[in-house]
């Protein structure tokens, strides 16, 4: 019975930690090492103030993903979709509040 109880415990984490759950901690990871410095080299400041500057260009989720998809590929790096939608929620969470 034990042995089962630790199974099933040990499945579930495994579930919860599988690309199924959005992980918007290690969106913020993955942002912060790879995307903030050019986005910082071009606009200064922090590197996040140009998803709140008042001419953005992106007003909607899917209009984020594609920019994010097209700011990864100058990055020449080959994230999986998993990594992509941890950080574009993460973005979309702290920044730009688009409905899901
Ligand atoms: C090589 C430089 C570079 C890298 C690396 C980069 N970006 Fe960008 N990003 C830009 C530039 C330039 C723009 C502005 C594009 C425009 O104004 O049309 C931009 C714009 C954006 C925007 C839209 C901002 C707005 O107006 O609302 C998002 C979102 C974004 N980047 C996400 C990312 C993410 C996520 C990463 C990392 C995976 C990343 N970028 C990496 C250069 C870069």
């Amino acid at each position: 019975m034990k042995t089962l109880y630790l199974t099933s415990s040990l499945f579930i984490l495994f579930i919860s930690n599988s690309s199924f759950a959005v992980d918007i901690k290690r969106g913020q990871e993955l942002h912060d090492s790879n995307c903030i410095s050019c986005h910082a080299a071009i606009y200064g400041e922090k590197g996040n103030e140009i998803y709140t500057r008042e001419n953005r260009k992106i007003d909607s989720l899917s209009g984020l993903e594609t920019q994010l998809k097209r700011c990864k590929n100058s990055l020449g790096s080959n994230w999986p979709e998993d990594q992509i939608l941890d950080v574009q929620h993460y973005l979309n969470s702290n920044f730009y509040h688009f409905k899901e």
